[in-house]
């Protein structure tokens, strides 16, 4: 069969990069690139260091509002489904790439996959909420990484087209975190000692385009009082030159702000931080992973499991009650499996078969 797969950006990238090989010993696989990330160090670094087939589309989206930018997509993609005629679409996660793979391949007819799908953080606020509620609608083939996933569709009706196949970004980070801790010398270059600094990560629009709540998050930053590595992401550090707070930032002596860093040297220093602090999706889970402890800079999680595993706090953009999280006791020893231990893809990839080999 012919899967046309479509991703965009840095995390569908870190997904696929579980799936896309295992998927070409049965399958004829294109990868499409929307452009929606274009920075070398947000998507080339991905295909060089994680083995991910180069794409053999590039759609070139570039930035801009999320209706323009789903708009050009679609537009984009529509051609390449007359061109390449696949029997399958194939998108990973919630962002506007996600969904412009999934419309496009429902307006067509073509059946469809959705790798993540289910996940909720019931808050319409959020333009990922938006992409993933669609796409799950438009989706033929719902392949979920939790329980929890699962009742979300079973809830909203999809049931049915459901299937538990666990955790396309917990493959990668469990495969890859020995080679990060082997090849990655990043905690050397920044004379980072195991344990002993934060790494935080921040890009949510809800907490970034909006100034009172960017300035929070300074405010957060000033406050740690402890040693923390910033990569920042682009959409961040141009909020914050807007606001004219990047200076503020890089004047808090025990924080050290850098370029968005490469997936090795990410997983080595996200195994070996005392504490992660993040608004991410992937890193919360990653967190769970690596065994680092997480808290998470937002007031709703989609992967409430690794809360309720006592490994994850939510504390918003409240100062304080990230610093109290950052000095709670250390989390319960027993760290229950909640991500399929490390055979998402394969498992992903049996579903596509047999969805596609069905009569
Ligand atoms: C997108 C996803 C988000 C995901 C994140 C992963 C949506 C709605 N959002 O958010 O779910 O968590 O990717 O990182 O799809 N920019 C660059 N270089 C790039 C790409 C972006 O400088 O290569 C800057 C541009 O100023 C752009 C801004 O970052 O306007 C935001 O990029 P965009 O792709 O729209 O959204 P993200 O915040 O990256
Ligand atoms: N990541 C990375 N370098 C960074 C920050 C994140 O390699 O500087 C990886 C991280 O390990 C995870 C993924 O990017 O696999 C998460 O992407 P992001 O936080 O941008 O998106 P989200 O998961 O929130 O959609």
């Amino acid at each position: 069969m012919r899967i046309m797969t479509v991703i965009g950006n840095r995390p569908q990238f870190v997904k696929a990069a579980a799936v896309s090989l295992k998927l070409r010993v049965d399958h004829d696989e294109l990868i499409v690139h929307t452009g929606q990330h274009y920075d070398d160090e947000l998507s080339r670094v991905f295909f060089d260091e994680l083995g991910i087939p180069a794409p053999d589309r590039q759609l070139g989206a570039g930035s801009g509002s999320n209706t323009a930018q789903t708009a050009r997509m679609l537009e984009a993609l529509e051609p390449l489904l007359d061109e390449l005629e696949p029997d399958m679409v194939l998108v990973y996660g919630d962002t506007n790439s996600t969904l412009a793979g999934a419309l496009v391949a429902a307006q067509r007819r073509v059946p469809s996959a959705h790798v993540e799908a289910g996940m909720r953080s019931f808050d319409r606020a959020m333009p990922e909420e938006l992409n993933r509620v669609l796409a799950d609608q438009a989706c033929d083939l719902l392949l979920c990484p939790t329980e929890t996933a699962i009742d979300n569709l079973a809830r909203e009706g999809l049931g049915e087209r459901a299937q538990l196949v666990g955790d396309a970004m917990a493959d990668v980070s469990l495969q890859f975190a020995p080679i990060a801790a082997e090849r990655s010398r990043v905690l050397e270059e920044h004379d980072l000692e195991p344990g002993e600094y934060l790494l935080a990560t921040v890009h949510r629009a809800g907490n970034v385009d909006v100034p009172a709540r960017l300035e929070l998050l300074v405010e957060l930053f000033e406050a740690l009082g402890e040693r923390t590595l910033l990569p920042l992401h682009p959409r961040t550090r141009a909020r914050l030159e807007a606001a004219g707070w990047l200076e503020r930032l890089e004047r808090v002596e025990a924080l050290t702000v850098t370029a968005p860093l490469g997936y090795l040297d990410f997983l080595r220093l996200a195994s070996d931080a005392r504490a992660i602090l993040t608004d991410s999706g992937g890193v919360q889970k990653e967190a769970y992973l690596l065994e680092t402890p997480c808290v998470t800079l937002r007031d709703t999680t989609e992967w409430v499991e690794t809360v309720e595993a006592g490994w994850n706090v939510l504390v918003d953009l409240d100062k304080n009650a990230a610093l109290a999280a950052l000095e709670r006791d250390p989390p319960p020893v027993e760290r229950p499996e909640l991500y399929g231990g490390g055979n998402a893809g394969e498992r992903i990839c049996a579903a596509i078969s047999a969805y596609t080999s069905a009569p």
